[in-house]
This record gives C-alpha cells, structure tokens and sequence, in this order.
C-alpha cells in the first residue's frame, strides 16, 4: 500500500515509484488541492500550432521564409528593430482567433472548474488557456501575449485587438500617437517577464501537486521553476520526452508519462474518473465557440 504524505514533509514510506494512478488517487482523495501547472508549445501542437525545437516540425527548423540569421532572432529586439517583418509574418499565423483548445487545454479547465488549479504557468503565446476558459487571474502567460500590445516609441499601451487587422494584411503596426512601430506584448530574448511572472514566488511553494505539459523547459527564468516545488511534493511531467530535471535529476516522486501530450492527458481523466464530464464540457465550450464564429 501506497503511503503518501500531504505534502508536508511527509514522505512515500513505501520503495515503489510514483504511478499516475497514484496522482489521482491523490487528487480525489484530496490530498492534493493546490496543483500548479506549467506548459509548453506541446500543449497546443495538436491544436495545429508548431512548437519550436520538435525537429523538423517545429517553428525553429522552418524559418527559412524569413531568411532571419538565426531562429530565436525572430524574437530579439535588436534584430526586430533592424526588421520586424519576421516577427509579425509569424504573428499572422500565431495571432489568436486561428485556433482552438484541444483536449488537455480542457483538462486544465476542469482542474479550475474543480477548484483545484492554484495557478497555471504557461510560455504559450496562442491565447488558448483563456479561450478554453480559464480566467486570467488562474493565469500567468510568463512569454506574453497578443492580448495586449506597446508603442516601442512612446511606450502607450494598446489592446492587441486594435491591430489585428494590420498583422493580418502584413502591414507594419504603427502607434495611431507617435507612429512608431507597436509591438504584441510577447516577452522577447532579454525582456523582462510580466509582473505576474512572480507570482511563483509563493505559489509553487504552496503547491501540492505539479503538472509539466509540452515543454523542452530549454528556456529561463520559466525552465528553472520546476525545481521550485518541494521535495515532497509529487511532479508529473506529460510530454514526448522526458526534459529537465527528469532527465538528469529525477526524484523519488516523479512521474514521467511519455508519449503523445492527449494520450497522456487522457490516462490521467480515465484515472480520475472525468471522462465523460470532461466530454460534456468540451462539447459546450465547442457550440460556444462555433456560436461565436457565426
Ligand atoms: N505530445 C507530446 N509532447 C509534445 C507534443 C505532443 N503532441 N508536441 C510537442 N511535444 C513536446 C516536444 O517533444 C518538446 O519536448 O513539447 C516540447 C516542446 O518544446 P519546445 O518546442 O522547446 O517549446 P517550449 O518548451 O514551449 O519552448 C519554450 O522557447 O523560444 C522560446 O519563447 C519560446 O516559449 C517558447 C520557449
Ligand atoms: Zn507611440
């Protein structure tokens, strides 16, 4: 028999490893209430959306159109400065209104839906968190967002909304003040994260339970927080391959489900037992969003 400790200090006394079975077994137990979440370009693949370092599909290996000198250019100021067509050819494709949730942004939705989602960390720029339903303060979009947008010139603040139509007819978005060029307020290479970003501070030490979804965590500050849980605390990583600490440092409590990002997310739900309120859900928030698009 599996003993686990309510994460305060307690400890597995038994010598099996972790199970996801187990996870869930925590969950509806309710031993585990405060979950965090960090995301990655993975969870949204399977809504139609590139990642950026799966070979050969992912964003970074087909940048040859912009002809830029290297990938993670397209989202460098110096570089955006010298020629932001890049970038904004690449926000034509990622601004949001193109794609939809998938299946695990939804599992995400009922973890909120249940009160168990303490906070969401995502790196994603696509916006489907929020259009699957989770409300912004559950939220921290640690890379940005197209939601809102900035004059590099005179530094107004703008809703993204406002320049939709120019990034779709690959126009030069311009400050309607001092027409300087405005720029989505996605997190460049050497920006600072949002404010919010520093919500982890106390959330990932309150946090009984962490979920690591779709992500090569190859990126920092964000990569580092999945070391910021404590020890006892169990950590399921959901992704093609294991990254990060569960490749070179993996703990007692760790949980590798490897594979396709929905396959994995699905074992958990049949596990929980949400299968068919997980369906319910999705069916809704689909006639919600073909409403919307009429
Ligand atoms: N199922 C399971 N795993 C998947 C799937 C899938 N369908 N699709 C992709 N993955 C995995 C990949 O194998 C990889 O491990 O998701 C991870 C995606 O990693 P990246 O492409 O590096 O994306 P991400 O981790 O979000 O990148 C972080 O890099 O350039 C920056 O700002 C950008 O936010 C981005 C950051
Ligand atoms: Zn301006």
């Amino acid at each position: 028999m599996l003993f686990f400790g309510t994460g305060k200090g307690g400890d597995k006394s038994g010598k099996e490893k972790l199970t996801l079975k187990d996870v869930a077994e925590l969950i509806w137990k309710k031993e585990c209430q405060r979950i965090v979440v960090m995301v990655g370009a993975g969870l949204s693949t399977p809504s139609g959306i590139p990642d950026f370092r799966s070979p050969g599909s992912g964003l970074y290996s087909n940048l040859q159109q912009y002809n830029i000198p290297y990938p993670e250019a397209i989202f460098e100021l110096h570089y955006f400065f010298h020629n932001p067509k890049p970038f904004f050819m690449l926000s034509k494709e990622l601004y949001p209104g193109n794609y939809r949730p998938n299946y695990a942004h939804y599992f995400l939705r009922l973890l909120f839906d249940k009160g168990l989602l303490l906070r969401l960390y995502t790196q994603n720029i696509d916006g489907l968190e929020r259009v699957a339903g989770i409300p912004p303060d559950k939220l921290v979009e640690a890379h940005g967002t197209f939601a809102t947008a900035t004059c590099t010139v005179c530094r107004r603040s703008y809703p993204g909304e406002d320049f939709r139509g120019d990034v779709m007819a690959e126009k030069i978005p311009k400050c309607p003040v001092c027409t300087g060029i405005v720029k989505p307020d996605i997190v460049f290479f050497g920006e600072e994260l949002p404010h919010r970003f520093f919500l982890h501070v106390t959330d990932f030490p309150m946090a009984d339970l962490l979920f690591i979804i779709g992500t090569s965590l190859e990126v920092e500050p964000f990569a580092s927080l999945a070391g910021a849980v404590r020890s006892s605390v169990p950590r399921v990583l959901i992704n093609r391959d294991l990254v990060g600490p569960f490749a070179y440092q993996p703990q007692q409590n760790d949980v590798a489900e490897l594979g396709d990002v929905i396959s994995g997310v699905e074992r958990v739900v049949e596990f929980l037992g949400w299968k068919e309120e997980l369906q319910e859900l999705i069916k809704k928030e689909k006639e919600k969003l073909d409403a919307k698009d009429k």
